[in-house]
């Protein structure tokens, strides 16, 4: 047996959370054909990993990427930090299915995934052959936002959807399901969605759960109550039988920070009798459309992108407000559109939410803003990096495994997130000792080092500090069966 490519001599991380063991891998086609020691098999490559792991590649399990993998198809943000696979559609956002045609702009927090021409997709099926006939270097795979359907739906977000409405939303969540989507996303506490009652959720991931479909969410409410969000999450799941994940998890503002500890001990108890899930970032400020709000919860606010004033992008908002003798609501009111970065977290939330065995990691970057949250370019090796070698949060294979197969389950990504023989090969070889993010709020697309080569399906998609050019990703479709939430 002559192999296309065999990694020699590194240490592999399988993704299962086993202890790292030196050993080769080889790769033949989209496949990895062997693991073990394979001194005596040739191959058309054979790379020198010693000193290096060699990992499966992770799985963003949180993303804005929908626009980004057609706009921008080698994905660098993602592939020079070993992910080789990303969950769009997030937050109740997707760009499919929506059209809005050539008048309408999209409101925010569309415009976080692109302008008016990015929405073109009035199935979701019309995205997926649109990523597959120009496939991008990483695998995809879809949510369906709750506003997106909203917003192809109703002619107003302000108020509840009426039975109708509830039904056109159904129909066309249901034909986005038979045509790949994984399930339904929301965003409750935006705008577009906020009006929406949870019966009017619970409908609709009735028809997700039906098709065997999952339920993410961004909860209605991340500070005061989020307590409550919480328990609106569950009890959706538990109406609509289905999984839930919840995303970015954290306790906004300084008055509800240590709040995860208490969620966190309220979902494992729920965990007895419904399927949950989590995904994290890992910093202590989040970042989305810059709204009122969210500054009030902030200890500071960066500006991360404006359309009337783009060189406030990067700027401190209550520096900007002063420069101009504004109070901090003119100043935002002024800056809209916009996007900003809130610092309202605490630095032992985010530690306890990593630490939680079922916490997935997802970087919720924006790669369309102007001045992006680190989190686009540095999520994964800050976890590898800081998080598991510095600080000792948890070891090596542990960050591994909530970047790789405990994703991998979760979305049903059927034999990937695992080193194995049979598994595709997308593989992360990396330097365990040296990897880390460089991205800073300051400089935040300064590449992270330590990513030696990224395999996806087989093909190497980065080496030696840049893409390959190669796109051998494929744009996913929601495998039922692989869905898995056991422990
Ligand atoms: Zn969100
Ligand atoms: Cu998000």
């Amino acid at each position: 047996m002559v192999y296309d490519t065999i990694l020699a001599g590194g240490l592999l991380v399988d993704g299962t959370g086993a202890k790292p063991v030196r050993g080769d891998l080889a790769i033949a086609g989209e496949r990895i054909a062997a693991v073990g020691d394979l001194a005596k098999a040739s191959a058309g490559t054979r790379v020198d990993c010693t000193g290096l792991a060699v990992a499966p590649g992770f799985v963003d399990a949180h993303t804005h990427d929908d626009a980004a993998l057609l706009d921008f198809p080698d994905l660098p943000m993602k592939t020079s930090q070993g992910v080789t696979s990303v969950v769009v559609g997030n937050c109740g956002t997707s760009l499919a299915p929506v059209d809005l045609g050539p008048d309408r702009e999209p409101p925010p927090p569309f415009d976080l995934l692109g302008g008016r021409a990015a929405y073109r997709f009035k199935r979701f099926g019309d995205w997926r052959k649109a990523l597959a006939d120009a496939p991008a270097a990483v695998n995809a795979i879809g949510l369906v936002g709750h506003a997106s359907l909203r917003l192809g739906t109703m002619d107003r977000f302000d108020r509840p959807a009426d039975a109708g409405e509830i039904l056109a939303m159904a129909r066309a969540l249901d034909a986005a399901l038979q045509e790949g989507a994984v399930g339904l996303s929301s965003g409750l506490f935006y705008a577009p969605a906020r009006m929406a009652p949870t019966r009017e959720l619970v409908e609709l991931a009735r028809v997700a759960g039906a098709a065997g479909g999952l339920y993410a969410t961004h909860l209605r409410n991340e500070a005061d109550y989020l307590e409550d969000a919480v328990e609106e999450a569950l009890e959706i799941g538990m109406a609509a039988d289905l999984p839930v994940v919840l995303s970015h998890h954290k306790a906004a503002g300084r008055a509800n920070h240590g709040k995860v500890a208490g969620t966190l001990a309220r979902i494992d108890a729920a965990r007895r009798t419904q399927r949950i899930a989590l995904d994290v970032y890992p910093y202590v400020a989040s970042s989305t459309v810059l709204t009122d709000d969210r500054v009030r919860n902030s200890a500071k606010v960066l500006v991360s992108w404006s359309k009337p004033i783009p060189e406030a992008q990067g700027r401190d908002l209550a520096e900007l407000a002063a420069e101009r003798g504004l109070g901090i609501e003119a100043m935002c009111a002024a800056l809209q559109p916009a996007g900003g970065i809130f610092f309202l977290m605490a630095e032992e939330d985010v530690r306890r939410v990593l630490a939680w065995p079922e916490a997935m990691v997802g970087s919720d970057g924006l790669p369309h803003d102007a001045h992006p949250h680190p989190r686009l370019w540095g999520t994964f090796p800050r976890v590898l990096g800081h998080y598991a070698r510095e600080l000792g949060l948890f070891s090596l294979e542990e960050a591994v495994r909530k970047m790789t197969s405990l994703p991998a389950k979760r979305f049903g990504l059927r034999d990937r997130g695992v080193l194995r023989a049979g598994a595709f090969a997308d593989v992360a070889v990396f330097d365990p000792g040296a990897i880390v993010d460089q991205a800073s709020f300051a400089e935040p697309k300064r590449m992270a080092t330590g990513i030696a080569r990224v395999y996806v399906n087989g093909a190497c998609v980065w080496q030696a500090g840049a893409p390959t050019g190669n796109r051998p990703g494929k744009a996913l479709a929601h495998d039922r069966d692989a869905l898995d939430y056991s422990r």
